[in-house]
């Protein structure tokens, strides 16, 4: 029987109104927008209005995408949605989504892997479709994380942002995506967590102590390193060189470990999709942001190769290798 590959048909995105600059925040930290910049690539983020939630975003980037595919929402027959932040506990903000797209009916169902959300939930919807399950499928990257940011803490309020991608799989006699890898490490889990919840309880504190905590330094470190790694595995498993490689897009969570990563990969900052300086790191939002910026520049054609790829808390690190 030929093989069933999964090939991205289209892809849509979504970000708050409000962007806030390196230069907005030095009014309310101790920090700098040349201190920013340097360290990190960051200029400005996007902040979801107050009500605005992760699923509003993941919505109208799941809505761009389906007409951007000329597909019905009612023909899709699996959601998955990347997501730390989703909007309720429970359902589901894939179910909350998909009841508002009217694709009632088909599974749909949350990965929390942090920041590598998304590129966990192509994966898996991958798989579906390579196993003949589906044959339409709805893949979400949503966040608002600075929901979860102390506004008084410069080490981290000034790395993030909120915002939402989504693309459109579809099963293809034709390559689409070559090879996807997944790995998580809960032993690193307090160098990025965020430990309040609904069985461990919330604290007496702002915000419930619902926030970021990151020693960033190391987080840092191990990223490179565990990137550097991904890399190789991804085009091991694809079968491919890295010089067969069109694009990178990676996570954008900071500049220099997105260049340590091409460095490795012998690729020029001309083929790495870099949309950090603009929307900081808006977690599991990140890479398909990059990716719909990719296409509708017109810098990603059909027929490419692209090494997508993400590290985040857990820590969580996956991969994509797919013919665009
Ligand atoms: N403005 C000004 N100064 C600051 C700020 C700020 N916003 N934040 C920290 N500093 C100060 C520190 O207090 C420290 O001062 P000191 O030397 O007097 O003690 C100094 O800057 C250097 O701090 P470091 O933490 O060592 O700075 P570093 O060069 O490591 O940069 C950064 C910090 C940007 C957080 C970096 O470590 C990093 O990007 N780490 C990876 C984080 C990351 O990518 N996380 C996300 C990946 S996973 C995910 O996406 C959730």
């Amino acid at each position: 029987m030929a093989p069933i590959y999964s090939r991205i048909i289209a892809t849509g995105s979504a970000l708050p109104e409000r962007a806030v600059s390196n230069v907005d925040l030095e009014k309310i930290v101790d920090t700098s927008d040349e201190w920013i910049r340097t360290r990190t690539g960051i200029r400005q983020r996007h902040i979801a209005a107050d009500g605005e939630t992760t699923g509003d975003l993941a919505f109208l980037a799941a809505q761009r995408a389906l007409e951007a595919a000329g597909v019905k929402a009612s023909e899709l027959d699996l959601i998955v949605l990347g997501t730390t932040t989703p909007d309720i506990i429970f359902p589901s903000t894939a179910c909350l989504v998909q009841h508002r797209l009217g694709a009632n009916g088909c599974a749909a169902f949350d990965v929390n892997a942090a920041c590598s959300g998304f590129m966990y939930a192509l994966g898996i919807a991958d798989k579906f479709i390579k196993s003949g399950q589906s044959k339409k499928v709805l893949v979400i990257g949503a966040e608002t994380l600075t929901r979860m940011i102390d506004w008084n803490e410069r080490e981290t309020c000034v790395l993030f942002g909120d915002g939402a991608g989504a693309v459109v799989l579809e099963a293809s006699g034709e390559p689409g995506v070559y090879a996807t890898c997944m790995h998580a490490d809960g032993g690193y889990k307090e160098l990025l967590w965020n430990p309040v919840g609904v069985s461990v309880g919330f604290k007496d504190e702002p915000n419930h102590g619902v926030r970021i905590k990151m020693a960033g330094r190391e987080v840092f470190k191990v990223a490179v390193k565990t990137l550097d790694a991904l890399v190789e595995e991804t085009l091991q498993a694809a079968g491919m060189q890295a010089s067969q490689i069109d694009w990178l897009i990676p996570h954008q969570a900071n500049l220099r470990i997105i260049e340590a990563t091409a460095k490795r990969l012998d690729m020029p900052m001309e083929r790495v999709i870099v949309t950090v300086d603009q929307h900081a790191n808006t977690s599991s939002g990140s890479v398909p942001l990059a990716l719909d910026y990719a296409v509708r520049s017109g810098k990603v054609q059909r027929g490419q190769n692209l090494l997508l790829e993400a590290f985040g808390g857990g820590f969580t690190w996956a991969s994509a290798l797919l013919r665009y």
